[in-house]
């Protein structure tokens, strides 16, 4: 079976942090994102993807190359305006001609492809959609079933007024071919708005794939926190890092015999974290990381080749690449773009987004 992988987004929930970068290359537990889904694929034997690209095409392209360094074959489409979800599969028509799989590329999952694809098989389905189960289903796309388990409707996005159940669209579907027929070319559809409702009006056997997999769509900057939270907790059962240890420190790090670490805790490489620095779980500090003495980090992102100064603070917070935070400065449940200088002693509003290059100065 050949998967697409949809990553045309804006991703503008997770701006500044995607404001140069697409959402499929933002860094997780210190690797790309969709390097997790491509992986997930291959371990499901899935070795031939399509990436359907649109915004920010050109730094997927670059990272993944032909897929040879993950195990499997990837081709591109690039859609020059944003063709919508349902047209983002349209545009990867010439790849497909027997049943494939369609993934959302933001999405992180422990779901079983395997046994989806055979209970497809199973229920000659038209459409199969994986499920999973959120507290609040506004933001998804909210799916209701019958006993059999042939979805009988889909609501995407649905007011808090209009919820029916918290059963809501993983992002995940196996589809046949002849769906694309139902698909104009060239032009913006979606599938969640435009195909499956239509489809369900046609009376089309889609059915639903339910799972207690582990789910998380990284598409607030609140996820992406969660998403390394349960990773780091061990909640998620993909293999991503040796996390037997608490602590994990990259090649060539040199940390103070006083600093103390409290994991879990991920250092990347030739990081160094200075004397009395408490770095607090779940953390994350990326490659060429400073961190000066007597700073604390305390669930925070910290992307790579970022300096934190000498008795600084940062909490829950996010902070992009060469970020530059000078001495006793304070961020707390922030997120920072890419080169952000905060200035000495400056403390930042909590809840502050900062767009790239912004230097911060001790009056905001
Ligand atoms: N190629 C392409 N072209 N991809 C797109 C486009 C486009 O025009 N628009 C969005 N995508 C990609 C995004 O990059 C993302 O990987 C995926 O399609 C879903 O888009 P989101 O913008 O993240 O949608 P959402 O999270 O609000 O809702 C979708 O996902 C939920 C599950 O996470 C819907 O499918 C919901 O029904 C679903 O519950
Ligand atoms: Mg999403």
């Amino acid at each position: 079976m050949k998967a697409v992988i949809l990553v045309g987004g804006k991703a503008t929930r997770l701006l500044p942090l995607t404001s140069k970068l697409p959402k499929a290359l933002v860094p997780v537990l210190n690797t790309p994102f969709l390097e997790y889904v491509i992986c997930h694929l291959r371990r499901h034997r899935i070795t031939e993807i399509i990436l359907a690209l649109g915004n920010l095409a050109e730094p997927i392209e670059s990272y993944f190359g032909d897929g040879s360094r993950f195990g499997v074959k990837l081709s591109y489409t690039v859609e020059k305006t944003p063709y919508g979800t349902a047209g983002g599969i349209k545009n990867a028509e010439k790849f497909l001609d027997e049943s494939f799989i369609v993934l959302n590329g933001d999405v992180f999952t422990d779901l079983d492809i395997t046994a989806m694809m055979t209970f497809h098989y199973r229920k000659k389905a038209l459409v199969t959609i994986a499920l999973t189960c959120v507290d609040d289903p506004t933001s998804y796309g909210v799916i209701t079933t019958d006993v059999e388990g042939r979805v009988s409707l889909f609501r995407e996005k649905p007011r808090s007024g209009e919820v029916t159940s918290n059963v809501i669209n993983a992002g995940t579907y196996i589809l046949e071919p002849s769906v694309l027929a139902q698909i104009s070319p060239g032009t913006e559809v979606s599938i969640e708005r435009e195909v499956f409702p239509s489809l369900l009006a046609q009376g089309a056997p889609i059915y639903a794939y339910t799972s207690s997999a582990y789910w998380l769509d990284i598409g607030t900057h609140g996820k992406y926190l969660q998403l390394h939270r349960d990773l780091l907790n061990g909640k998620c059962h993909q293999h991503v890092l040796d996390l037997r240890h608490d602590v994990l420190i990259g090649a060539e790090s040199n940390l103070h015999p006083s600093a103390q670490i409290m994991g879990p805790v991920v250092i990347g490489a030739s990081c160094f974290i200075g004397r009395e620095v408490k770095l607090i779980g779940p953390s994350v500090i990326g490659a060429g990381g400073n961190i000066m003495e007597n700073s604390v980090v305390d669930g925070s992102i910290i992307w790579p080749n970022t300096w934190i100064g000498p008795g600084v603070n940062v909490k829950n917070s996010i902070l992009a690449n060469r970020c530059f935070l000078h001495a006793n400065s304070v961020v707390e449940e922030s997120v920072l773009g890419d080169n952000v200088i905060v200035c000495d002693s400056c403390r930042l509003k909590s809840g502050s987004r900062i767009f790239p290059g912004t230097i911060v100065g001790a009056e905001t």
